[in-house]
Formats: C-alpha cells, sequence, structure tokens
C-alpha cells in the first residue's frame, strides 16, 4: 500500500510482528459499514460519482458475505483488516475501489471501527447483566422465607433474608449496567473524517457520515480523535469491574456450595469432578471466574499502560488496544451467561441456612437494641450483652436457655418481654428501615426490580 516510497519489500518477521489481520478480521462488519458511509460523504464531496459509490457499496457487500461463508483468505502480507478488505475491493471492482481511502487514514478508519464494536458489545454485554440480574431475582422470588447469617468478617453477623442478599448483587450489577450507560455516551462519538491526524484539505461532510452510521456526535478534534482510546478505557474498567462483583459472587457461591455451609447445591451440569476423588463435585465455575477476574484487570493495566507514554497523536502501540479488549469483551459475555444458567440451577438449601441462622448470637445486637429501646445508652448496652454473651458460652446455655433472674444480673432493665426479642423472624420483622432486610421491604424491593429489569435494559 505505500510502494511507493519503498525500495525493498517489508522484511517477513515484521510482517508476522507487525500483523493484526489474526486478530482484528473480526471487525470486518463494521469495516464496511464505515467504509459505505464513507464512499456516501466522498461521492457527496464530487470524489465519487453515483456509479462509482454503488460499484464500492456492492463490493463491499459482497466481501462481507465471502468473510461470513468462510470464502475470504486474509492474508497476513496486508497487515490489518483494514487493508485486506481495501485490497480485495479494488482487486473486485477496479479502479473505483482505488479511490475509496481518499480523505480517510487508517487511523481515523480503526477509530471508528473499534468504536462501532463497542457501541455492539456495550449492548451485548448490558443484556447479559440483565439477564444475570433476572436469575438472582428468580432466586429471591423462589425462597421468599428463606434467612441466612449475614456475615462480616466472615465471621456471623446478624440474620437476613436470602432474597436481601440476592438483592445485594442485583444493585452492584445494576451499577454496571449505568458504567455501560455511560461510557456508551463517549463511545458513540463519529471520529472518521479527521484523517491520519489532521482531517483532509477535501471537506468532506461529516454530518452525513455520522447519521449514516447513527452517532449522535461528531469528534471535535482531529488530533484527539485518532489517537483516543479513553471510551475503550473505560469499557474495560466496567468489565473488570463487572469482573470483581462476579468474583465476589464466586466466592459466596464457592463457601456455600462446601460441606461446612452447604446452602447451596450446584447442578451436576454446572460443576466438575475429581479424577482421583469420586466424591468430589467441585464449583469450577466460580472458581474460573474468580481467576479470569486477574486478567480482566491485567486487560485494563495493559491498555492504560500503553497509552501513558504516547506522544500525540496515533502512534503504532495503539494496535496493541485491541487483543486486551476483544479478550476481555468475550471472557465478561461468557462469564455473565454461565453465571445467569448457574445461578438460575443452583437449589438454596434452606433447611442448612436455617440452621446456620439459628445461633442465637446473630440476636446479640438486637438484645443491645432492646435495652437502648429501654433507655440504656448503647455503648453500656454493647457492654452489657458482651458479658452476657462470656456468660451465656460458659454457662453453655445459649439466650433463650437464661432465665430472667441471670438477665437481670446484668442489668436491671431487661424485663420478661426480651425473650420475644430472640426469635429470627422478630428480629427480620423489626428491621424497617429503608435498604434493611424486613420480609416486607425485600418483597417490595423485588416487585420494584420485577417491574424495573426490563425497562433498564436499553442504551
Ligand atoms: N492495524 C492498525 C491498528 O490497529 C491500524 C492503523 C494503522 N495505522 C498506521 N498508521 N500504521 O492500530
Amino acid at each position: 500500500m505505500w510502494k511507493g516510497r519503498f525500495q525493498t519489500d517489508t522484511s517477513n518477521l515484521l510482517q508476522k510482528y507487525g500483523e493484526s489481520i489474526s486478530y482484528d478480521w473480526r471487525l470486518y462488519a463494521y469495516d464496511i459499514e464505515g467504509s459505505i458511509a464513507h464512499a456516501a460523504a466522498l461521492q457527496d464531496a464530487g470524489i465519487l460519482t453515483k456509479t462509482e459509490e454503488r460499484a464500492i457499496a456492492r463490493g463491499l457487500r459482497e466481501i462481507r458475505a465471502e468473510i461470513e461463508s468462510g470464502e475470504f483468505r486474509f492474508k497476513t502480507s496486508l497487515e490489518d483488516i483494514h487493508m485486506n478488505i481495501e485490497r480485495a475491493l479494488t482487486e473486485k471492482i477496479g479502479p473505483a475501489g482505488a479511490k475509496l481511502h481518499t480523505a480517510r487514514s487508517r487511523n481515523d478508519q480503526v477509530a471508528l471501527d473499534v468504536r462501532l464494536y463497542c457501541r455492539a458489545e456495550s449492548e451485548a454485554i448490558l443484556h447479559r447483566l440483565s439477564a444475570l440480574q433476572n436469575a438472582l431475582l428468580t432466586l429471591a422470588v423462589n425462597h421468599p422465607d428463606a434467612v441466612l447469617p449475614g456475615y462480616t468478617h466472615l465471621q456471623r453477623g446478624q440474620p437476613v433474608l436470602f432474597g436481601h442478599h440476592m438483592l445485594a448483587y442485583i444493585e452492584m450489577l445494576e451499577r454496571d449496567k449505568d458504567r455501560i450507560k455511560d461510557g456508551y455516551k463517549r463511545i458513540n462519538v463519529m471520529p472518521l473524517g479527521s484523517g491520519a491526524l489532521a482531517g483532509s484539505t477535501i471537506k468532506l461532510n461529516r454530518a452525513l457520515v455520522a447519521e449514516k452510521l447513527k452517532f449522535p456526535a461528531i469528534t471535535q478534534n482531529s488530533m484527539d480523535a485518532v489517537s483516543d482510546r479513553d471510551f475503550i478505557a473505560e469499557l474495560l474498567f466496567t468489565i473488570s469491574m463487572v469482573g470483581v462483583h462476579l468474583s465476589r459472587l464466586s466466592e459466596d457461591v464457592i463457601l456455600w456450595a462446601s460441606a461446612e455451609f452447604g446452602f447451596i447445591e450446584l447442578s451436576d451440569a454446572h460443576t466438575t469432578g475429581s479424577s482421583l476423588m469420586p466424591q468430589k463435585k467441585n464449583p469450577d465455575i466460580a472458581e474460573l471466574t474468580r481467576g479470569k477476574t486477574g486478567r480482566l484487570i491485567g486487560n485494563l493495566v495493559s491498555l492504560l499502560t500503553t497509552i501513558k507514554g504516547l506522544p500525540m497523536t496515533y502512534n503504532r502501540d495503539l494496535q496493541e488496544d485491541k487483543e486486551p479488549l476483544f479478550d476481555s469483551i468475550d471472557q465478561i459475555k461468557l462469564a455473565l451467561e454461565i453465571f445467569a444458567e448457574m445461578m438460575g440451577a443452583a437449589k438454596v438449601r434452606e433447611e442448612k441456612t436455617l440452621a446456620a441462622t439459628s445461633d442465637p448470637f446473630l440476636l446479640a445486637t438486637d438484645i443491645a437494641d432492646y435495652l437502648v429501646l429501654h433507655k440504656v445508652p448503647f455503648r453500656d448496652a454493647h457492654e452489657i450483652v458482651g458479658k452476657l454473651t462470656a456468660f451465656s458460652l460458659q454457662e453453655k446455655r445459649d439466650f433463650p436457655e437464661l432465665t430472667l433472674d441471670e438477665f437481670r444480673q446484668f442489668s436491671d432493665a431487661f424485663e420478661e418481654d426480651v425473650f420475644k426479642v430472640l426469635d429470627v423472624k422478630t428480629a427480620l420483622r423489626a428491621r424497617k428501615a429503608i435498604g434493611a432486610p424486613s420480609p416486607s421491604n425485600v418483597s417490595k424491593q423485588i416487585t420494584r426490580w420485577q417491574k424495573r429489569l426490563d425497562a433498564s435494559n436499553t442504551l
């Protein structure tokens, strides 16, 4: 493509080292869509005749069909998807094909292609996030009365409804969806017409191109437009954050599926056995996801590191943006799909979660609250219940087995009704403030999400 200036061919090693066709081939549909729009702008500017424009569009559509049917032969010697398609077009339709690259550079072309790609994939990720939220919501709906201990420091803290725990993840995934939607605004800006870095002396109607490609905005600085990869970094961050959320859910799933917890049972379809230990049923999906999250974060760091030292404007380093991007998108889509399937098929063992929640110490804070309602300052109440807990442990008798007299050894604010506090259902019902896990709050949240999930699916 640059034969004019050069006297010898590119070294074979450089071809191998510098090619991107082995992975950027997947931008083909966006490259073709962009070129068809660019041809319309060239026609509008008087560079192409109507007939030439039509020949270009027809040729490009044929190339798309050839790529999709597997007939197209990608050449490493042509470096990337842009040159592979352009060469094939020229071979197909002759001189009109050779005019397509007027007032365009691969620098604005690749920026456009990647933006179109990120646009489509943002939508795909958004839908998968909603599908996982739906699977978690269904678990909450199917186990309205299930209770389990809420933990801090992985120590039993206070009782919660199982649904409340699921809704926590739904909230996290909703923030991820908000990040996708927000980042989409910065992806959705049309860079074509920026040329190599300084536009072109041929005046293109960029608004026409933007309209054809359904972009609501046009980049306003040609130098920024060809070197901006912020939108990719943002998407990689969002994907990393989704990964971190899935990794945390993975950790819960791994713990819950252990014999020690036994809170859930994963289906055979979503677990693997051991080649050595016949009894094993391993939560590999969750472990893989926890592991792959490192890779997602690595991809984000990789891109930021690539960008950080670049002078204006396009530098070939930027070709390194695509592999981390493609990898993160492929992995997060799979992770979200498989998580929706796995959580949808998981069985909650309510008898186990209930047994764990029957630990009376989970209600220690409720006893302190009881004292507060009987006019004891909270700090004093905390100490009283701490001493009561030590006594109960020493006596090897749980709170409900202590007598009122024994309670009153620690504070005379205790009355007969303290025993009413020592009930998980009462404890949950009392947690009524916004965001707390009373059964009526949780059921309202479930209804809210049932209404909201479908509506929050559009970009
Ligand atoms: N393959 C290149 C990339 O992915 C396309 C742009 C190349 N531009 C250039 N001036 N060599 O970034």
